[in-house]
């Protein structure tokens, strides 16, 4: 406008005063015709829109913008190019029901349509697919069902990004839907029920096809080796499938691929070492969950954008390749769940300080826990359980400056528990973890127990498991520390002396398993202050003394304290430990009204603490809003 303007102004020097008003008038005119709104769109863009809302149950959410009196390029969701022709229809997450009617596919200006996140049923109308004029089509996360059915071949057409994902559709997808679509750069149509093999033309005459991600479908058969035909794949994903046999070579032709994951399928053979270093780009590299064996390639070093190596539950063996040091720039490397073998020190952690999350677990690895390991501060994720580790926990661990979770249960480690092991900060911090609702979803689901489960980045519980190891040794006082703990473990070791004081200190804790040791002494009143303790084990151990009464420990069943000769029960609760001897129930003097008053005190205190704890439970469960925790 302001260029306008000057024009104008500069040309009023030379021209006569007549012209100078007419040439303002024509501006006007001009800028009038500009400046206003929206186009109106034409009777036949508006018949194929008002076709759409006739598919969609009457009460939907667009009933009161498209009206047939108005402007159809003022309808919600709709955008209109210069001459009025529909460019542009975006109606996500507008909780839309009924089909979606084919006449959308008369609208011969469309250049995208977002249907996702509604309600939508029925078929992809065929016309959507044979457009020759959409580029973006997504229809993600409706209700779609159906299969789809080979295409009448057509003309070259424009469309760049198919995103059919999260929907119900089923049988084959026909090998020629994909034909003439010379321009196709991405593909989603994960999380469906196709079946059958996929297409081995995918790539043919496609220079521009990049993303492709067939993940949670029923595919069958093997990867298709034509896959190797295209030039500029990033990322292929085709996890959550019935994939089969070995991973074709051609597909280590593709050296563009940055993201390879087919992970849950029933893929076999190795990992050639001249075929993976091919794929000199990839960041992420996930094959769990197949029928794999062998080892992991020497070559593996020269991937060095690698951030995450998934290689769990395969049938793979050998030693770990020290050329993985070289991997600078992994953050995730989890191989749990196989036959790996040797020397983790075979490996210089130090050389890997992005580690984040290094799961190891169930596999043969021996010797000791590489003190290089310890370097590694952005550690959140520790796990080293189930294997046949010796030595001592390193005096270092408190470098661990970010860890949250450690299991190193299920080994051989010695020595006594180290008081670094109390001063790493993440599990130092009080700071409560209790909502579990959070948004960021954490990538692996933790397990802990059927009634602990967590799925969130929030609800990561900071954990210490060194249970079934050969520690000896007092539990140091400084464990008291530890305030944001949430479960630890330290049963079927060789600890003994008496539990702290300082346990009560563990405010958060939910978890406390101390069983099949040799600890003596009486079990700590301050335990009595952790009100989120929901699972306790002391038994088999040489505790004394009578159970406390107060807080959570009148709620944990006998098996928790079994196993202590020594420890005995003020309360009629616990029926498999001993009465305390000095109070009330010895003093009853005949043998068949003690059994009949024990009777009726049960009943009574039963009912009492049955009733107060469901109270209880309510109130904390209803206060900290915890959706998965559910107290045995
Ligand atoms: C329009 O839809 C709303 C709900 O989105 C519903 O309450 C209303 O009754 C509908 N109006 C008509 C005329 O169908
Ligand atoms: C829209 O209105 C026009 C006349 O105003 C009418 O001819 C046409 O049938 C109407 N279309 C629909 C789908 O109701
Ligand atoms: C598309 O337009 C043609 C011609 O105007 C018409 O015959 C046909 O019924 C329309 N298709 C749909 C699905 O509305
Ligand atoms: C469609 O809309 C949803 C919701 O706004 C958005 O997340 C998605 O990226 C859009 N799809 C495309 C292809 O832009
Ligand atoms: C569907 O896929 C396209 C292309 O990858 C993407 O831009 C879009 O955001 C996806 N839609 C949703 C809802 O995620
Ligand atoms: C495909 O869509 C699903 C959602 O349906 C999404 O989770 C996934 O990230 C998408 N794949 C790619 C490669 O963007
Ligand atoms: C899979 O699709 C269903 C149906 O649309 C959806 O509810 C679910 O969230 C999707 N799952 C993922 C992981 O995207
Ligand atoms: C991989 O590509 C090379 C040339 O880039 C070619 O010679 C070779 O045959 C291809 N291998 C396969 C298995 O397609
Ligand atoms: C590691 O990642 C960073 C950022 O993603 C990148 O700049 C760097 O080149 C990578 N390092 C290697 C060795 O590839
Ligand atoms: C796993 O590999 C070992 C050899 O390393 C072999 O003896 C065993 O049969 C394999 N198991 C399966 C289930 O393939
Ligand atoms: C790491 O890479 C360098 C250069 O690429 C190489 O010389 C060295 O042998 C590699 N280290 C290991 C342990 O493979
Ligand atoms: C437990 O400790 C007692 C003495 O404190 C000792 O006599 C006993 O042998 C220990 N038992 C085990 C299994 O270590």
């Amino acid at each position: 406008m302001e260029n306008t303007t000057q024009q104008l102004h500069s040309s009023s020097n030379r021209k006569p005063k007549t012209l100078q008003v007419s040439l303002l008038a024509v501006a006007l005119v001009l800028l009038l015709f500009l400046a206003s709104p929206v186009s109106s769109c034409n009777e036949e863009e508006k018949t194929s829109l008002l076709g759409f809302l006739d598919g969609l149950s009457q009460a939907s959410a667009l009933n009161t913008s498209w009206k047939n009196d108005t402007n159809c390029c003022l309808w919600e969701g709709v955008t209109c190019n210069e001459d009025g022709a529909v460019m542009d229809i975006s109606l996500a997450s507008m909780g839309l029901e009924g089909h979606i009617s084919p006449s959308l596919g008369n609208l011969t200006g469309l250049l995208r349509l977002n249907l996702s996140g509604n309600l939508l049923s029925g078929e992809l109308p065929p016309e959507l697919l044979l457009s020759s004029c959409i580029v973006v089509l997504d229809v993600s996360f409706n209700k779609l069902n159906g299969e789809f059915h080979k295409l009448p071949s057509t003309q070259e057409l424009a469309i760049k990004v198919i995103n059919i994902s999260s929907n119900f559709f089923t049988g084959y997808f026909p090998s020629d839907t994909l034909d003439g679509m010379k321009n196709l750069a991405s593909l989603n149509m994960s999380n469906n029920s196709f079946t059958g093999k996929f297409p081995s033309t995918v790539c043919v005459d496609k220079p521009f096809f990049v993303v492709l991600d067939l993940s949670c479908n029923q595919f069958h058969g093997g990867i298709p080796p034509e896959l190797g035909n295209c030039p500029v794949l990033r990322v292929l994903k085709a996890g959550q499938n019935q994939f089969s046999g070995t991973l074709p070579c051609e597909l280590f032709n593709v050296t563009s691929l940055e993201h390879l994951s087919l992970p849950n399928n029933h893929l076999q053979g190795k990992l050639d070492p001249e075929h993976v270093v091919k794929l000199i780009k990839l960041v992420i590299l996930d094959l769990a969950g197949n029928w794999l064996n062998g080892e992991i390639p020497d070559s593996i070093g020269q991937l060095k954008m690698l951030e995450e190596l998934h290689l769990d539950n395969n049938n793979m063996s050998g030693e770990l390749p020290s050329s993985l040091s070289n991997c600078s720039n992994l953050t995730t490397f989890i191989l749990k769940g196989n036959n790996f073998h040797g020397k983790l020190t075979n490996v210089n952690f130090s050389t890997l300080p992005n580690l984040k999350f290094l799961d190891f677990r169930s596999n043969k690895f021996s010797g000791t826990v590489p003190e290089s390991i310890y370097s590694c501060s952005n550690l959140i994720d520790l796990r080293l359980s189930y294997n046949e580790l010796h030595g001592q926990l390193s005096s270092r661990i408190n470098n661990l400056k970010s860890l949250r979770f450690l299991d190193m249960s299920n080994n051989s480690l010695t020595g006594d528990i180290t008081v670094a092991l109390m001063e790493m900060p993440m599990l130092e911090q009080a700071k409560s973890e209790q909502i579990f609702l959070a948004t960021s979803v954490f990538p692996f689901p933790l397990y802990l127990a059927p009634f602990l489960q967590y799925r969130t980045t929030n609800g990561f519980p900071r954990t210490i498991n060194l249970g079934y190891n050969r520690l000896t040794g007092v539990i140091p006082p400084e464990l008291g520390d530890l305030k944001g703990l949430l479960v630890l473990n330290l049963s079927f070791n060789n600890l003994y002396g008496e539990i702290p004081e300082s346990i009560g200190n563990l405010v958060n804790l939910q978890v406390l398993d101390l069983s099949y040791n040799n600890l003596t002494g009486a079990i700590p009143s301050t335990l009595e202050t952790l009100h989120f303790l929901s699972k306790f084990d002391i038994s088999n151990n040489d505790m004394e003394g009578p159970i406390p009464t107060g807080g959570q420990l009148s709620t944990f069943p006998d098996s928790s304290f079994v196993g202590n000769p020594k420890l005995c029960s003020p309360t009629l609760v616990h029926l498999c430990v001993p009465h305390c001897s000095s109070t009330n129930a010895a003093a009853l003097p005949i043998a068949s009204t003690e059994q009949y008053i024990d009777k009726v005190i049960f009943v009574i205190a039963f009912g009492i603490f049955f009733g107060v704890g469901v109270l209880y439970d309510q109130m904390v469960l209803s206060r900290y809003n915890w959706p998965n925790l559910v107290q045995l």
